[in-house]
C-alpha cells in the first residue's frame, strides 16, 4: 500500500551541529571543556530518543576541520573525551543495537583514536536499530575534495570513464555514502550558520536553529524538533499538491 501523504513523515535522518558548550560552561564559571562533558552526556540521551521517533539515522558534528584553531589544550582535552566516550560507551550501544560510523578525515587523528574508531565501528556493523555517525575532523569542503581526488585516480586507472561522472558518483565517494541525505539538520546555541557541516548532503534539508546551548538540550525538545518537521511541506523544487 502506498503510504499515506496526509500522515505527516518523521525525519529517517537527523544530523545536529551541537553548539555551545563552552558559553555553557563559561556561564557557570567553569572551563570550555566542562561543557564539552556535559555535552557527551547529552549524546546518550539523544541517541536513546531515537528509538521511539524512528529516526534511523542520527549524524553528530562533534570536530570540525575548522576546530583545530583552538588553544592546543582545548583540542587536546576534546581528543581525551572522545577516546573516553568511545572506551566507556562501547558496551552500552552495541546492547542498545546502535551501530556507529565516523565521517571525517581520520589520517591526522591520533592512532590510538582512530584504533578505537574502528575497533567501535567493527564491534557494532551488524547493529540495525539506530545507525549513528560521528562526525571528526570533519569539513563539508574537506570531505567533497578528498572524494574528488579518489575519484581523480580511478580515472587515472581506467576505472572511472569521466564522460559517466554525475551526482550519484561523487555522492559514492563521500565519507557518508552509505548514508541518505540528512532530512533534517538541527543546531543549537542560537547561531544560524552551517560551519562546514554536510554541505553536499543537506542541500534539500530542512534546518532548525533553536537557542538553546547543545548541554540543556533535552529529549524533549528534540522530541519537539523532530515532531514539527511533519508540518513542513517539502516541495524539491516542484510544485505542491
Ligand atoms: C560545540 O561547542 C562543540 C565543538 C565545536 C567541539 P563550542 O565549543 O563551539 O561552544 P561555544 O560555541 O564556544 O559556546
Ligand atoms: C561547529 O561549531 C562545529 C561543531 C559543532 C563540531 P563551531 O563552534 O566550531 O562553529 P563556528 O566557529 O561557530 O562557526
Ligand atoms: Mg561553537
Amino acid at each position: 500500500m502506498a503510504p499515506d501523504s496526509s500522515i505527516p513523515q518523521g525525519p529517517r535522518h537527523v544530523a545536529i551541529i551541537m553548539d555551545g558548550n563552552g558559553r555553557w560552561a563559561q556561564s557557570r564559571g567553569r572551563p570550555r571543556l566542562f561543557g564539552h562533558h556535559a555535552g557527551a552526556k547529552r549524546v546518550k540521551e539523544i541517541v536513546r530518543a531515537c528509538v521511539p521517533l524512528n529516526v534511523k539515522y542520527l549524524t553528530i558534528y562533534a570536530f570540525s576541520t575548522e576546530n583545530w584553531k583552538r588553544t592546543q589544550s582545548e583540542v587536546a582535552g576534546l581528543m581525551s573525551l572522545f577516546r573516553q566516550y568511545i572506551r566507556k560507551e562501547a558496551r552500552n550501544l552495541q546492547k542498545e543495537g546502535v551501530r556507529v560510523r565516523f565521517i571525517g578525515d581520520r589520517m591526522k587523528l591520533d592512532k590510538k583514536l582512530q584504533s578505537l574508531m574502528d575497533e567501535l565501528e567493527e564491534l557494532t556493523s551488524e547493529n540495525t536499530k539506530v545507525n549513528l555517525t560521528i562526525a571528526i575532523n570533519y569539513g563539508g569542503r574537506d570531505e567533497v575534495a578528498r572524494a574528488i581526488k579518489r575519484m581523480a585516480f580511478d580515472i587515472q586507472d581506467g576505472k572511472v570513464a569521466p564522460e559517466t561522472v554525475d551526482e550519484q558518483t561523487l555522492t559514492g565517494y563521500l565519507d557518508t555514502h552509505v548514508l541518505p541525505d540528512p532530512d533534517l539538520v538541527i543546531r543549537t546555541s542560537g547561531e544560524a550558520r552551517i560551519s562546514n557541516f554536510l554541505l553536499w548532503q543537506s542541500a534539500y534539508a530542512e534546518y532548525e536553529f533553536v537557542d538553546t546551548l547543545w548541554p540543556d538540550f533535552s529529549e524533549e525538545e528534540f522530541q519537539k524538533v523532530v515532531n514539527s518537521y511533519g508540518s513542513r511541506n517539502r516541495r524539491f523544487g516542484a510544485v505542491s499538491a
